[in-house]
């Protein structure tokens, strides 16, 4: 049995998203009120079975999408009452996004992919990021012809381009082998602790939620802190 202690260290904690009595539906409830809050240099993670409402819950944290009941909160300001255009100021310039489905530009070589993030962040594309997630030698391919764990190591180069306060990563490892999903993990943790930001990490794979400071359980609709895995 491993007995983790999975809060900060530190007592003082500094909330950046505050998300509060969230319900959401589509043809039958997801979840009721349920609560999650991501502190400054807090990693996140949420297991649950597939279909209990993981990716639902990281769309409504990530502006994507206004929930039936409850508020967001970015700071003291609650997200979706804010003008959709300042909203999408907030998406474009503090938060990097991994989709479960990568949304990456199919026709385009990883390069250019790349390169859309370095565009919109107004940095430059790193040469250690490439190494990190290992994909410097896949510049000039065409994301289709990318094995599926290569593309999903190009959606989180791409949001590491981008230099995001807040990540929120939906299954970012589910198509690497364990060695390759801790080592990617780790560059995210790392980068995430050292700009003092948070990430969001959705996943069913208990391995890399250990890594995280905090784990949460979305079962039977409800949202529960995990203190312990077998
Ligand atoms: N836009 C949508 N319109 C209608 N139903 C939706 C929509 N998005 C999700 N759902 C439904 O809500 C349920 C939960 O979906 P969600 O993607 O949040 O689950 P998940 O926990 O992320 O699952 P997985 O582990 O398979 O990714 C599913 O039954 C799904 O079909
Ligand atoms: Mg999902």
């Amino acid at each position: 049995m491993i007995n983790k202690t999975f809060s900060n260290t530190s007592t003082f904690k500094n909330p950046l998203i505050e998300a509060k009595n969230l319900s959401h539906s589509f043809d039958y409830p997801l979840f009721e009120d349920i609560s999650i809050t991501l502190n400054e240099k807090e990693i996140v993670a949420i297991l649950g079975v597939s279909g209990s409402g993981k990716s639902t819950i990281l769309h409504i944290l990530s502006s994507l999408l206004k929930p039936k009941q409850g508020e967001v909160f970015y700071g003291n300001k609650s997200l979706y009452n804010l003008p959709v255009e300042y909203q999408t100021k907030i998406r474009r310039e503090y938060l990097g996004i991994i989709f479960q489905s990568h949304y990456l530009f199919k026709g385009f070589s990883v390069k250019e992919n790349l390169e859309i993030s370095s565009l919109i962040s107004k940095e430059e594309i790193d040469a250690s990021i490439l190494k990190k997630t290992g994909i410097e030698n896949t510049l000039n391919q065409n994301i289709s012809d990318l094995s599926g764990g290569q593309q999903q190591r190009v959606s989180i180069a791409r949001v590491l381009t981008k230099k995001p306060k807040i990540i929120f990563a939906d299954e970012p490892t589910g198509n690497l082998d364990s060695k390759t999903a801790k080592e990617v993990m780790s560059e995210m943790i790392k980068y995430i602790k050292s700009i003092n930001g948070t990430m969001l990490i959705v996943t069913h794979d208990e391995n890399i939620a250990k890594m995280s400071d905090t784990i949460y359980r979305l079962k039977n609709k409800k949202l529960s802190q995990v203190h312990e895995l077998s």
